[in-house]
């Protein structure tokens, strides 16, 4: 496998779910490190006639505790605090990241007879999005894991972003404190058809 492809690869297989975060930064990446990368994907990462709908934001600090705060208190019962409690308390920050829905809706009145393509296709980008911030985290050496309390987060940001901004998930960091554990992988070959 040719240089640049090997890293590449490489830096996908690395990506990993790691719940067991410290909510520190590694000591040679700052938050506008994490800033700037982010915001080249968000800019680099394809949407549908470069519509343009993904966006994103970084929470840390107190708005990170506010908005999970929330989120923990929005889940009745004690069972389901745990993965957000521990987003609030042992992650560093988050990535929100969101669909712009009047860019959508736009394209859809433009193109009509493919209005139903563009919802489906925002999903696709903001997961490309998404995958693609999570595998990048993770070559700066943060752990990462990728939650989806979607309408608690909504209500807590309330006004600090625009009303047509609809979130879609939240990649969660830190310093990871344990590797992931062992992975399992289906036989899934990608056959050349001649
Ligand atoms: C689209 C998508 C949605 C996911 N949603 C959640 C989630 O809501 N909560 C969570 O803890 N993990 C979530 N995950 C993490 C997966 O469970 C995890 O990626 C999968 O088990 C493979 O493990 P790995 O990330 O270590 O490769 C999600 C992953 C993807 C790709």
């Amino acid at each position: 496998m040719s240089h640049p492809t090997g890293i590449y690869l490489n830096a996908i297989a690395n990506r990993r779910t790691i719940y067991n975060l410290d909510p520190t930064l590694p000591q040679n990446v700052s938050i506008q490190d994490i800033q700037a990368v982010v915001q080249s994907i968000i800019k680099n990462t394809p949407t549908a006639l470069n519509s343009q709908e993904n966006r994103a934001i970084i929470l840390t600090g107190k708005t990170h505790k506010k908005v999970w705060d929330a989120v923990i208190n929005s889940i009745p019962g004690e069972n389901g605090k745990k993965r957000p409690t521990s987003a609030r308390d042992e992650a560093f920050g988050c990535v929100v990241f969101f669909t712009e829905q009047n860019t959508v809706k736009k394209f859809q009145a433009d193109y009509p007879a493919a209005a139903d393509a563009f919802p489906v296709a925002a999903s696709h980008t903001t997961g490309a999005a998404q995958i693609n911030s999570w595998t990048a985290l993770e070559t700066m050496g943060l752990g990462c894991h990728l939650q989806h309390y979607n309408d608690a987060v909504r209500a807590a940001l309330g006004e600090l972003v625009p009303a047509s901004w609809t979130v879609n998930s939240q990649l969660c960091f830190g310093n990871p404190v344990m590797q992931a554990g062992e992975k399992t992988f289906i036989d899934n070959p990608v056959n050349i058809y001649n």
